[in-house]
């Protein structure tokens, strides 16, 4: 196994600060990485999942608050890019997690306001009403019963939604999904509120999922199953990608027969490099941290900026126009979307 040097991982890294605390009455390392500052406060969600190595939570966090930051600064949206992991033992119990949270909430509270958080991977907004409980103000979505704005699925599906219609218009001159075929990888929380719109607007989709109940679910619904290996081989319109990151490499990038790539999950590039693929393949691939900024948008829009819903939904819905921009910029600079994406990030960044 190769050693990974936790120096060099950070040395390596553009961020500012890594905050780590060991929970010794759980076993869990506690990582909240805080990537920049200069657009405002950091906003990030907090991940709780067993990670086989220390440096493979410490990797996730810091690539994945890096993504943060872009997916904030290409908005030109004020808050800063920060991510929270919580590796927990593979014996971890769901009777140590209420305990476990309200230790990680009164570490934010030692944070002061630098750093907020929300749902992602392994947490939910139940999880956010825990922390809050001990930790008030520092927990976005938190469930609709204690007074937050819910799960931030609904609005990330509307704004990967309006993404796929720019894209659309850029590859096919309309951005009407209407007969549009699409191939919906994981139908979980965004996935269905996605494959519900695309179905309402007319296109043709279909989905694959790993979770036997879900698949039974969708079926029963009328939704058209792909075994979860097809689904790169699928010929279609638009590949979208929702369950998991990494998934566009080489291999798989070699097996897409879609015009267009565009889906909710985070860091969906493997290696830098698999956007030049994409890129080379005539593949117009929309960088995930445009098309799934709508929940991250929407929930601190609401609940630290103050918008109304209807606001926070006018805002989601301008996703469609700067990804027009994204690849409208790749295709007159020869570039691919996802560095002409991180240039505008890096203009809003710099004022
Ligand atoms: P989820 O956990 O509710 O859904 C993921 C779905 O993908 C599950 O149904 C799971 O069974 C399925 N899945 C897992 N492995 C698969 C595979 N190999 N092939 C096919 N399906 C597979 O997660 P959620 O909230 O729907 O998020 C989806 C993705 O979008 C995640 O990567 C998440 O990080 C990202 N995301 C979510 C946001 C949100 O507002 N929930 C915001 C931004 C990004």
């Amino acid at each position: 196994m190769s050693t990974i040097r936790i120096d060099e991982l950070l040395a390596d890294w553009s961020g500012e600060e890594v905050i780590v605390r060991f929970d010794h009455d759980s076993g869990a390392w506690i990582i909240i990485a805080i990537h920049s500052t200069r657009l405002g406060p950091t906003v990030g969600g907090t991940r709780l999942k067993s990670y086989r190595r220390f440096s493979d939570a410490l990797r996730d966090a810091l690539r994945l608050a890096e993504g943060m930051t872009n997916k904030f600064a290409v908005f030109g949206f004020p808050r800063g890019g920060a991510k929270a992991v919580i590796n927990v033992p593979r014996t971890f119990s769901e009777s140590q997690r209420a305990p476990l949270l309200q230790r990680y909430g009164r570490l934010l509270n030692q944070l002061g306001e630098i750093f907020t958080t929300g749902p992602d991977v392994g947490t939910s907004s139940s999880d956010m009403d825990i922390i809050d409980s001990v930790a008030p103000g520092r927990a976005h979505s938190r469930t609709r019963s204690v007074g937050g704005s819910g799960s931030s699925a609904p609005a990330t599906a509307l704004g990967v939604f309006k993404a796929m219609g720019a894209a659309s218009e850029i590859a096919f001159g309309s951005d009407s999904l209407k007969g549009r075929s699409i191939v919906v990888q994981g139908v979980g929380k965004v996935g269905e509120t996605l494959i519900e719109m695309l179905s309402k607007d007319g296109a043709r989709v279909v989905f694959t999922d790993v979770d036997s109940k879900r698949v039974a679910d969708f079926k029963s619904r009328g939704f058209e199953f792909i075994r979860p290996d097809d689904a790169w081989s699928h010929p279609c319109d638009i590949f979208a990608p929702c369950a998991l990151g990494g998934v566009l490499n080489r291999k798989t990038i070699s097996r897409l027969k879609c015009k267009i790539v565009v889906g909710a999950a985070n860091n969906q590039l493997d290696q830098p490099a698999d956007a030049e693929r994409l890129k080379k393949r005539g593949i117009l691939y929309l960088p995930d941290f445009v098309a799934n900024a709508g929940g991250a948008i929407a929930i601190t829009g609401i609940e630290a900026l103050g918008w109304s819903e209807a606001e926070a939904r006018e805002r989601v819905r301008g996703i469609g126009a700067v990804a027009r921009t994204v690849l409208e910029n790749a295709l007159k600079d020869d570039v691919t979307p996802e560095l002409a994406a991180r240039r505008i990030a890096e203009r809003h960044l710099r004022f």
